[in-house]
């Protein structure tokens, strides 16, 4: 069998010859009807039984792997699918670069290489569980669709990470995938892992705010582990970036479709000034300045994801050849930063300013570095629309400094520009550049479902294209089922 097809006879698809790997194809089977209750439990919420028109990795191949069909989301196929091997494939960074990429766990960093593996799989179930109650309110059924596709892939990539965990790290392994089926987004007891995803996602601008900034951050960061010397990591990663590209076509075409519906009614109804804030919330469109505010709360919350700035297990991670930088293998220079340094922006003397640090310790500031760069490329898009109509207003990024909880800038507050607030200054302004809870309530009042095939609620204008060339009108759940 190729390595571009999946094995589809088993409980598990896969393409990494599980039937003929005894142990972990049982470990996985034993795993797999918590993972059923867990997705029953805190998977989308009320849709359970319905027909949804999803795709379903059939191979690894980039042209080609999916296939589009109904299925009812319980009987998703999910499965462990790898890319292809590079052959003779070598570490490329840190102090192993050139030897040959591992094929087995590498004693010396195991507690390493399984803590980045945990990290990585605890926020795949995690956005499921925050995302879980939005299909109730869902804008159309196109958009409905998309969110329950984005959950499944979410739920595959858990099982990616698992499997690395039951095939490389025994009984500890099984230990962990047994507890990423037991924390819960924003349980004071359990939660999960990282601040971002205990969240929650109260309505559909704040999911495509997710899935635009915080996806955004998955990309980094597997893109970071696909440079790994650990291969099946490597491979399992770089399958996983297929799938994650369509999470943020959908954060960026949502934000898009939203902010385009919203000028389209000012002009309609003559209003030039985007600050006219209750003339325009009385046409049923959410205001520009309420969407500059949710993309500066998410992007904010998706820049603690990175971590300290100085950071030696950033360092130490880079060093031991198991993550590299963003797109490692496209960067021309010696790939071990044994010397050499990098700007990294901090906070001194109650100033924020740039100092040099080593290279090896700035990892974590260059990935979010990077991050940015490609976090404005959809916001430019934005600002296109908004310029097509002729609105004077242009969402911009806030400041990195900006409403932070970790690294360099949490010990202080920032404004959106960067200035430095006193408490009482950040107090007063805080809603000025967050949401407010009216800004919610109006939020929260528009969240109407739209159940109609090719309907949408008046918040939201339709896409361009539907999803598999499907036409305007295209019935891609059928709730009735339900
Ligand atoms: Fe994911
Ligand atoms: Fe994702």
């Amino acid at each position: 069998m190729s390595m571009a097809q999946v094995d589809y006879d088993g409980l598990i698809p896969n393409n990494v010859a599980l039937g003929q790997d005894v142990r972990v194809k049982r470990a996985l089977e034993k795993w797999h009807p918590g993972y059923i209750d867990w997705w029953m439990d805190m998977g989308p919420e009320g849709f359970q039984t319905a027909l949804v028109y999803l795709r379903t990795a059939i191979g690894v191949d980039p042209k080609g792997w999916a296939k589009f069909d109904y299925v009812k989301m319980p009987e998703y196929r999910w499965g462990v699918l790898l890319a292809p091997p590079r052959e003779e494939r070598k570490i490329a960074f840190g102090s192993h670069k050139g030897e040959d990429a591992w094929q087995e766990v590498p004693g010396e960093y195991r507690a390493m290489l399984r803590r980045l593996i945990v990290i990585q799989g605890d926020t795949e179930p995690a956005s499921v569980e925050q995302q879980r109650h939005l299909g109730m309110t869902a804008p159309s059924l196109y958009d409905m669709r998309n969110l329950f596709q984005v959950n499944v892939e979410e739920g595959r990539h858990l099982w990616a990470m698992v499997y690395l965990l039951q095939k490389y790290f025994g009984t500890d392994g099984r230990e962990e995938a047994e507890a990423l089926l037991q924390r819960r987004s924003g349980d004071p007891d359990t939660p999960r892992m990282l601040g971002a995803f205990n969240e929650k996602t109260p309505d559909w601008l704040s999911f495509f705010m997710f899935t635009y900034f915080t996806d955004r951050d998955g990309k980094m960061q597997l893109e970071a582990l696909a440079q790994s010397g650990f291969d099946p990591l490597s491979r399992t990663c770089r399958f996983m970036l297929t799938e994650e590209a369509h999470h943020m076509f959908v954060g960026e075409t949502g934000v898009t479709r939203i902010v385009q519906r919203t000028c389209e009614a000012m002009k309609q109804a003559g209003i030039s000034d985007p600050h006219e804030i209750d003339k325009v919330r009385k046409l049923g469109v959410i205001d520009l300045p309420a969407i500059q505010k949710k993309a500066n709360m998410h992007f904010s919350l998706t820049l603690d994801l990175f971590g300290n700035e100085i950071s030696t297990n950033a360092a130490n991670a880079f060093h031991a050849g198991l993550k590299g930088r963003y797109r490692e293998d496209r960067l021309e220079d010696d790939h071990q930063l044994e010397s050499g340094t990098y700007p990294v922006l901090r906070l001194i003397d109650e100033k924020i300013q740039n100092e040099d640090a080593s290279a090896l310790s700035a990892l974590n500031m260059r990935l979010r570095d990077d991050y940015v760069v490609d976090c404005n490329i959809g916001v430019g898009r934005w600002n296109k629309v908004i310029a097509e109509h002729g609105i004077p207003f242009e969402i911009k990024l806030p400041h990195v400094a900006f409403h932070r909880h970790i690294g360099e800038f949490s010990r202080t507050n920032a404004d959106v520009d960067g200035n430095i607030l006193s408490p009482a200054e950040w107090t007063k302004r805080r809603t000025e550049m967050l949401p407010s809870s009216s800004d919610r309530d109006f939020i929260e009042s528009l969240m109407k479902p739209e159940f109609t095939p090719g309907k949408f609620a008046g918040w939201i204008a339709p896409p361009r294209v539907g999803i598999d060339n499907k036409p305007g009108d295209f019935e891609y759940v059928k709730i009735a089922d339900a």
